[in-house]
């Protein structure tokens, strides 16, 4: 069952000081192999939160990366990285679910991630529809979110995983489909 939770909800987590599972090596490596060299390419990170992983993209992979999300408490972590001597990716404050999307810096992005966040739209068809039409023909979208019954009964953050029929909704239609497991998560690379 998908949680909705505002803006207003991530605020005060990310500002006392919660962080979700870093990108680790196995991860990166996978996003090497699916999204290859950015190349000055345009890419948009969904719920960037604090920015790792919009930095990776534009520092290590080399895309132009904007960050969107809602939790301004996030996005202030996020711009607090970057210097002056060192530019960063672009940060926008808005709700991806009804944000004016082109009000973002580019019409269109070669990659279009969105990691941890996918289990929180409570419309995901609406979401993925909207996702799909600001991508460029044959680029991807990566969504890494954790997948149902991977933990324990007892844990408490064993609701955190989407069911078939939320994973049916990123995969059915895709001219392309590639997973990858990573315990809890899999990680997805779509293309429209
Ligand atoms: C679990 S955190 C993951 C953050 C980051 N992607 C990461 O991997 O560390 C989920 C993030 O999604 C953001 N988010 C959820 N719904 C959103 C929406 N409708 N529009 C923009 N951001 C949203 C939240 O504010 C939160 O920062």
């Amino acid at each position: 069952m998908t949680m909705t939770a505002t803006a207003a909800y991530w605020d005060p987590l990310w500002a006392r000081g919660r962080r979700y599972r870093q990108l680790d090596e196995p991860e990166t490596r996978l996003l090497d192999e699916h999204l290859g060299p950015g190349r000055g390419r345009p890419a948009l990170d969904i719920g960037c939160g604090d920015g790792a992983l919009a930095r990776h993209l534009h520092h290590r992979m080399g895309y132009r990366a904007i960050g969107i999300e809602w939790s301004p408490d996030a996005l202030a972590l996020a711009a607090a990285q970057d210097s002056a001597d060192r530019p960063g990716p672009l940060w926008r404050c808005a709700d991806i679910r009804n944000g004016d999307l082109t009000d973002l810096p580019e019409p269109a992005y070669a990659v279009i991630t969105c990691r941890l966040v996918y289990r929180w739209l409570d419309d995901k068809a609406a979401f993925v529809n909207r996702v799909l039409r600001i991508l460029v023909p044959g680029g991807i979208f990566w969504v890494v979110t954790e997948i149902a019954d991977r933990r324990k009964n007892t844990d408490p953050l064993q609701n955190l995983g989407i069911g078939p029929a939320e994973a049916e909704i990123l995969t059915a239609g895709r001219s392309a489909v590639r997973t990858h497991d990573l315990d809890v998560l899999r990680c997805y690379a779509l293309r429209p």
